[in-house]
């Protein structure tokens, strides 16, 4: 008997056999705490085999840090240009391919991730990470006079949009349009939405950055399209399609990450009131609350990619087409690295989890989401003396990333901290 045989998901009772979970499937994470499969996994078999189901490939399923770092590290035995997440992976590859960033490797990639770490560049983020400060204490601030809100949707979505908007310098007039087309084309939560219409609104977005960076090519400003437009490649101007395809890639990347960070936070924080006064009384740095926070979220729940050609594992031979799935919902809780995984302390050094991934695709955003948090932490610190969730929040339903889509909460103002950021503001 292997241990897949043997294998349990959950803990306690409600035990399932490992080979019948399948991390393809969303209703896997809806109805399962995973806590103890990935465990089992880790110990037992930390390089496992996804059986194919219902007409979709088997894959590989990497539970450990080390292991994880192995692959991102190697992106010539490991490709990501056949995909780097599920839904791409089985699908046979991504259209984006060898042209936007995530999905192209090599040369090509290194030239593009210059250029793109450029455009995210200090000049460019300065007025953006200000406008994060400004909005998100508003945001707070009001949210926390009203006494309640849903934070999902009144907050935290709209943090990321509003700052990748920035970034990319999209007009003021046409953020509300833009914002109804990424939440048709990548909401997870929503299920009444079919996948033609995802896919004709993620056409549209594509669409709107055409004309976008036309309009940028008479009308430069600071933003990262003006910058693109501007960029080449040895001495090769980027193409449209480059341009198009790398902004939609920063949405795609930075809003919904971010978004269920956040929210995951205010849940994680309300249920740790330790925590939480530990944050409120000063007792611990934000950089590593931050760090606590992703690392707790492990938002994106795997990265993946294709076997280049046969080569070993941790001892187990992959072929080449194989696909290899990174699990960081497994290793950001692999006690091999981290003291007391299952512990929730903001406090924690050191704490280097996977959430940005690791290696040559390391997140180009990470900067820009760190200070996405932290300026919420800091608001939250500074505005509220504490705060409850009021009704159950609503999961989100994927493979790729975990979280809520609701976070109805209710605060306890500060009133000194307000009134000090009145006469601040
Ligand atoms: C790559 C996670 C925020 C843009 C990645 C990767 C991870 C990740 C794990 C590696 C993917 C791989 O190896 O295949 C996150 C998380 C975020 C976040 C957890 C927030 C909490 C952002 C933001 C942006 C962004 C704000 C845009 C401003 C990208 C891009 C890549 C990337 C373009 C591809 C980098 C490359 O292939 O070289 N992200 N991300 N991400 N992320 Fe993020």
């Amino acid at each position: 008997m292997t241990a897949a045989d043997t294998g349990r998901v959950g803990s306690g009772e409600s035990q399932t056999p490992a080979h019948t979970v399948d991390l393809a499937d969303p209703a896997t994470f809806a109805n399962h705490d995973l806590t103890g499969f990935w465990q089992q996994l880790r110990d037992e078999e930390p390089i496992h085999w996804n059986p194919p189901t219902a007409g979709r490939r088997g894959f590989w399923v990497v539970s450990r840090y080390a292991d994880i770092l192995d692959v991102y590290r190697d992106d010539v035995t490991f490709t990501s240009e056949r995909g780097n997440v599920l839904v791409t992976l089985l699908a046979g590859g991504d259209a984006g391919a060898g042209r936007m960033l995530a999905v192209t490797d090599g040369p090509r990639h290194a030239e593009l991730r210059k250029l793109l770490l450029r455009a995210l560049g200090p000049r460019v983020l300065a007025p953006v990470c200000a406008a994060v400060r400004t909005n998100t204490r508003q945001m707070i601030r009001e949210a926390v006079t009203k006494g309640e809100c849903d934070f999902a949707s009144d907050i935290a979505s709209r943090i990321p949009m509003m700052t990748i908007s920035n970034l990319l310098g999209v007009p003021d007039a046409d953020r509300a349009f833009l914002l109804s087309l990424t939440k048709t084309a990548l909401s997870a939560d929503d299920e009444s939405i079919s996948e033609t219409e995802s896919a004709m609104a993620r056409n549209e977005i594509l669409l709107y950055f055409q004309d976008l960076m036309e309009f940028r090519r008479d009308h430069p400003g600071e933003d990262v399209v003006s910058m693109l437009v501007n960029s080449s490649i040895d001495g090769a101007p980027l193409s449209d399609d480059d341009i198009v395809l790398n902004c939609y890639s920063l949405i795609i990347g930075g809003d919904e990450t971010s978004r269920l960070t956040m929210i995951d936070s205010v849940n994680t924080l309300a249920a740790h009131p330790q925590q939480w006064r530990r944050l409120k009384d000063g007792q611990c740095e934000i950089d590593k609350a931050v760090d606590e926070v992703l690392r707790w979220a492990s938002p994106s729940m795997h990265f993946g990619r294709v076997a280049a050609r046969d080569t070993i594992l941790h001892g187990v031979r992959i072929r080449a087409d194989d696909i290899v799935t990174l699990w960081h919902a497994s290793g950001n809780r692999d006690e091999r690295v981290f003291h007391r995984p299952e512990v929730f302390d903001l406090g924690r050094t050191p704490n280097r989890h996977l959430s940005f991934g690791h290696g040559p695709h390391y997140c180009i955003g990470s900067y820009l989401a760190k200070v996405e948090i932290s300026e919420l932490l800091i608001a939250l610190r500074d505005l509220t003396s504490g705060f409850e969730t009021t009704g159950e929040p609503q999961r989100i339903r994927s493979n790729l990333l975990t979280g809520f889509a609701t976070m109805p909460v209710r605060f306890v103002p500060d009133r000194a901290g307000l009134a000090r950021d009145a006469l601040d503001g």
